[in-house]
């Protein structure tokens, strides 16, 4: 079940836009959650790898990889979101697909980011997103994961709040996972955590052994 102010979110880009600015001041604003998986994997990766950043709507967060010369493919669902990505990031190489098994050759990436995005995943969903990431990685390559992390005693309140009027039950499920293990026990090595914005959120590296 969404709320149906998720829904209004979805429909009209300028709220969706709002709520996002909103949110993003536990993190410094905007353009700094937007840079944060880029940030994460500075001088890890060499000039102009592939890079896929994995359920990337409207491509934001892609932004700073393609600016920075990355070879970047953003995969999403929905159609609305890969034509705003056109519009805004013509050099994106676009892919409509599902995460879950998105029509792309394995090992071919030195990185893969998921900004915002495996928290709109089931729990069965999750895993299979993460598993897609383990075939679709070179061996080697880094995932950047940027996501939702239950909240201190400080931003719990507004996180409920803004989960109960913006998220479904996939995030609530998702905040009550341990990422870091899950990731391990997947498979992935080098996992580290790091918790921002009153640990409302985390921003997760791992690597394919
Ligand atoms: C909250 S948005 C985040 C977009 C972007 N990554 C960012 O950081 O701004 C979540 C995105 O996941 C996409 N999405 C949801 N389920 C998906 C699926 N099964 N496969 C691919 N994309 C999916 C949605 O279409 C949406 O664009």
């Amino acid at each position: 079940m969404s709320s149906p102010l998720r829904n209004f979110a979805y429909q009209h880009r300028w709220f969706y836009d709002m709520v996002t600015a909103i949110s993003a001041l536990s993190v410094g604003g905007v353009n700094r959650l937007r840079k944060l998986g880029f940030n994460a994997l500075q001088g890890k990766l060499s000039k102009g790898a592939k890079v896929l950043d994995l359920c990337c709507g409207s491509g934001e967060a892609a932004a700073p990889w393609i600016k920075a010369g990355f070879a970047v493919t953003g995969l999403d669902v929905s159609p609305q979101a890969l034509a705003l990505a056109a519009e805004h990031h013509p050099q994106l190489q676009q892919v409509e697909g599902m995460a879950e098994d998105p029509p792309l050759k394995a090992n071919q990436f030195a990185a893969i980011q998921l900004s915002l995005a495996l928290h709109e995943f089931n729990p069965e969903g999750r895993v299979q997103v993460l598993k897609t990431c383990l075939r679709l990685l070179q061996p080697g390559g880094w995932l950047v994961l940027v996501d939702l992390h239950p909240a201190g005693p400080c931003l719990k309140l507004p996180q409920q709040i803004f989960c109960a009027l913006f998220e479904t039950e996939t995030a609530l499920l998702m905040l009550k996972t341990d990422l870091p293990n899950q990731l391990q026990e997947l498979g992935f090595t080098h996992v580290e955590q790091k918790l921002l914005a009153g640990q409302a959120m985390q921003l997760i590296t791992a690597r394919l052994p």
